[in-house]
């Protein structure tokens, strides 16, 4: 185990960034992550990947480890509820050399935090938070970091405790989303709280929740007294919100265009139609772009998809 102070571990971590990219499954993939990394420096972090999974070598799940050189610092974030297979996941992901582990402790989606007591089921159980934060720690070689919610539900905002068992168990620093896991996304994020367990804890806290531009990062960055701040949702389709400026026209079209390659590099020719869910969220950003927006989540040709986004430079520039 690395035995440096968990201040110093995040400081090392952050020393191109603290605006990090928000894990969001399904689209932070490594394509994404490396379309991000063209705007910020800062930590990206895998979507959320089961510890059983790795342990049993599920193929499915060691394609989601698989990430670029290109993208570090890179957090590779693993979920379970037991405390050994964690500590045998952390293990078996040390191989690939991420440059931490993060443990999820947040995730509402019944798949994890149903029946199978993962995820933010995990925050009505801090003494497991603790155990499996030792054996995480225990076994990693790389800072282990966590990302939770403030409390499963109103009724139950025990983020003290949880902050503490994670502290206690070695954890190098905490991500806080500020939404309770039965909230879901509904209502907004409490920066009032988050605001709290950074002026207490005894790790760096990143905040989390509801950021929309890199102006508003700054602004929670200063006022909630955070070691760093996460973006999510507002990351997608908009990957140059870590430069805190919308490119031209021109120059988001050919990002677009190198997402879609980096896709088919990583997928095979299934990469232009995961494609598809990214182009959704682009064209809100493009002026003239919602008339294309059909075609271009059917089309199966690269070559097409690559036309239709061309066409609208020249449309955006006849608009001029
Ligand atoms: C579709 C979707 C998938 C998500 N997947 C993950 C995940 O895999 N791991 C995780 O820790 N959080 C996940 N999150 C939560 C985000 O990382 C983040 O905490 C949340 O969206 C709030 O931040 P935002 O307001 O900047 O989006 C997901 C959120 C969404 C909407």
């Amino acid at each position: 185990m690395d035995s440096r102070a968990p201040i110093e571990q995040f400081n090392q971590l952050t020393t191109k960034g603290n605006i990090f990219l928000a894990p969001i499954a399904g689209f932070t993939d490594s394509p994404f992550r490396r379309i991000v990394r063209k705007f910020t420096g800062a930590p990206v972090i895998t979507e959320l990947i089961s510890a059983d999974g790795i342990v049993r070598e599920n193929k499915k799940t060691l394609d989601l480890l698989k990430f670029h050189d290109d993208e570090r610092p890179l957090g590779i974030q693993i979920f379970g509820k037991i405390p050994e297979i964690m500590g045998e996941a952390a293990a078996a992901v040390n191989d690939l050399k991420p440059d931490f582990i993060d443990l999820n402790m947040g995730c509402p989606a019944m798949r994890v935090s149903g029946s199978g007591g993962s995820g933010a089921a995990l925050l009505r159980d801090p003494v497991r938070v603790r155990e499996i934060t030792e054996k995480t720690v225990s076994k990693a070689l790389v800072p282990v970091s966590a990302k939770i919610r403030i409390g499963w539900d109103d009724g139950s905002k025990n983020y003290r405790d949880i902050v503490k068992a994670l502290a206690d168990g070695g954890i190098s620093f905490i991500t806080v989303h500020g939404r309770t896991a039965s909230q879901r996304y509904r209502g907004t994020a409490d920066w009032d709280v988050i605001r709290e367990i950074a002026e207490t804890s005894s790790v760096p806290i990143v905040g989390n929740g509801d950021i929309s531009s890199l102006g508003k990062a700054m602004e929670r960055l200063n006022s909630s007294r955070c070691s760093g701040v996460m973006i999510g949702r507002c990351a997608i389709g908009n990957p140059w919100i870590f430069a805190g400026e919308k490119p031209s026209t021109e120059k988001m079209i050919s990002l677009i265009i190198e997402h879609l390659e980096l896709m088919i590099e990583f997928y095979g020719a299934r990469g232009v139609i995961l494609m598809r869910k990214h182009l959704v969220k682009y064209i809100h950003g493009i002026r003239n772009a919602s008339s294309v927006r059909r075609e271009l989540v059917t089309v199966t040709d690269k070559e097409k998809i690559i036309a239709i986004l061309q066409g609208l430079i020249y449309a955006d520039e006849a608009h001029q």
